[in-house]
């Protein structure tokens, strides 16, 4: 994998892009710099948030997008913000910033006049030695090798448009071909408004992507105007330049119209983030995961998993999460940024998140159901923790056990501790967090409090309903607690009768 990716960053240095077609590779020697067009005002979100900011699977509509530009091995990407831009750079800034392996650059476009003027925007950003692709923040699925399929039909002397076939063409723009026939070239792109009756008969429609010679677009977006149904400028009025020009046009044609829908409103959100989720599931069970119901699992980040998985219905995966093989993961699981070994078995309703320290699952542990794994848990093999137990950065050795309504917060327990119920560790002393240390063979009984710092010697008991406060001898047993007392034929006090 890390071999492939050094493999295609020096095919990028040498200004060459290799992509596979029909089985064959095709090799173009254009540097690849794409524009995203974000500037658009979302009104039908109704939402305070840009459109593209909102999230699909976890992360921001851009964000798919700015992604698939990586995956492109883009030069450089600019991205056209207008509507919400101080957001939208903000985030872009936080989650793809310096890390990016291109150049990574927004150019603000105030006011919106059209698509045309957007991308006359990024102008001045752009090389002339480039094969430009033109993309929108709010697509998000549109899939790289499809790109690089337009990318290898521009090959730097055509304009490449993606299109598709639309059983309901309304709102889109028209490909309109010579003849009229599906094959004739092509001769222009009409926008719905401007059509007429006949054109908007085209059920060919422009996807909205496009991959195009840099210096012919600088050439052809000069000479736009805003002389139409709109009074916008259009990108999609550079086809008649090129025409003019007899520069060939391409039609790309893809069937699968999820990769160029686009999110308008909360509807298509929520239908483009089924789409998504329903493909993870497949690609998850061709992978072999068993899945109980492919239509009711959610994956937001990178779900990796070996053989002989399984998941039960409505659990939801986000960020990094690895499953070991034979993992078993039960009904309404949420699991973030964690590693679980193989054997493991989650129980229902359990919830792990890594945040940032991450969580592991030892091999053989048993997990739940309804229990609670907090960032730097780190369990050992066959560590069991039942309902209700909570876990936050502490360590537990192989085969200890916390079974029942409990908390362990920075503790460092042994190998084989039994750990009672409702027992906590007092880490916080109203200003600092202090440690637990329990060492192996240490057993714990019910409704202690162990307050930290302090250490529980190796193969120590602490009676139940002990709060320690001073660390205990190996193999000593510490009662901390009133001594029972029984008063024989105690007399409860007694009511007065009524008079
Ligand atoms: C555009 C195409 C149309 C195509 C359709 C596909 C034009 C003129 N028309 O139509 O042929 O079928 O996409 O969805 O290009 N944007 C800006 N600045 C602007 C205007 C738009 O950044 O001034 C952004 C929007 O935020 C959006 C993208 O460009 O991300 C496309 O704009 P939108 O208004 O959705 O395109 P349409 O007019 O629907
Ligand atoms: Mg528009």
């Amino acid at each position: 994998m890390a071999n492939q990716r050094i493999q295609e960053r020096k095919k990028r240095d040498m200004n060459v892009v290799s992509t596979q077609r029909n089985g064959e590779e095709v090799i173009h020697r254009n540097p690849v710099d794409v524009v995203i067009m974000a500037a658009g005002k979302g009104t039908r979100m109704k939402s305070k948030l840009p459109k593209v900011l909102h999230q699909l699977a976890g992360r921001a509509l851009l964000q798919h997008v700015v992604d698939t530009a990586g995956e492109l091995m883009a030069r450089k990407v600019v991205v056209i913000t207008g509507h919400g831009a101080i957001e939208v750079e903000a985030a872009l800034a936080v989650n793809t910033g310096a890390r990016a392996e291109f150049a990574l650059q927004c150019v603000r476009q105030d006011p919106q006049l059209g698509t045309g003027h957007a991308v006359q925007q990024a102008v001045p950003a752009l090389d002339d030695d480039g094969i430009v692709v033109v993309l929108s923040g709010d697509v998000p699925l549109t899939q790289s090798t499809t790109l690089m399929h337009l990318i290898a039909a521009c090959a730097g002397k055509s304009l490449a448009l993606l299109t598709l076939e639309m059983p309901n063409p309304a709102g889109y723009g028209r490909i309109v071909r010579a003849g009229g026939t599906r094959d004739g070239a092509v001769q222009a792109i009409v926008e719905h408004k401007d059509a007429s009756d006949a054109q908007r008969q085209i059920t060919e429609i422009y996807s909205g992507i496009m991959a195009v010679p840099a210096a012919q677009l600088k050439r052809w977006l000069a000479r736009l105007d805003n002389k139409n149904a709109q009074s916008e400028y259009y990108l999609t009025d550079i086809v008649k330049f090129a025409v003019a020009d007899g520069v060939p046009v391409v039609g790309h044609k893809i069937a699968d119209a999820v990769q160029v829908a686009g999110v308008n409103s909360p509807v298509q959100l929520a239908e483009l983030e089924r789409a998504y989720q329903l493909r993870q599931a497949h690609r998850l069970m061709e992978e072999g995961v068993r899945l109980a119901d492919p239509a009711r699992i959610d994956v937001r980040g990178d779900l990796l998993c070996a053989h002989d998985v399984s998941i039960d219905v409505n659990c939801v995966f986000m960020g990094q999460v690895s499953l070991g093989e034979g993992v078993s993961i039960g009904a309404n699981c949420v699991i973030a940024n964690a590693v679980i070994e193989a054997g493991a078995v989650i129980h229902p309703f359990t919830h792990i998140d890594g945040e940032k320290m991450g969580v592991t699952v030892g091999p053989g542990a048993l997990i739940g159901p309804f229990a609670r794994l907090r960032p730097g848990a780190r369990l050992g093999a066959e560590v069991h923790i039942g309902n209700f137990v909570e876990v936050k950065n502490s360590t537990l050795a192989a085969g200890a056990k916390a079974n029942h309504l409990a908390y362990l917060g920075d503790a460092t327990v042994g190998e084989r501790v039994n750990y009672g119920a409702g027992s906590i560790t007092a880490n916080y002393d109203g200003a600092n967090k202090h440690r637990t240390v329990i060492e192996a063979d240490v057993h714990v009984g019910s409704n202690c409090v162990l307050v930290a710092p302090v250490t529980i010697g190796a193969g120590g008991t602490v009676g139940g309903g002990s709060t320690i406060t001073k660390s205990t001898e190996p193999g000593a047993l510490s009662v901390a607690r009133g001594r029972q007392i029984s008063i024989a034929h105690w007399e409860r006090p007694r009511k007065a009768p009524k008079s």
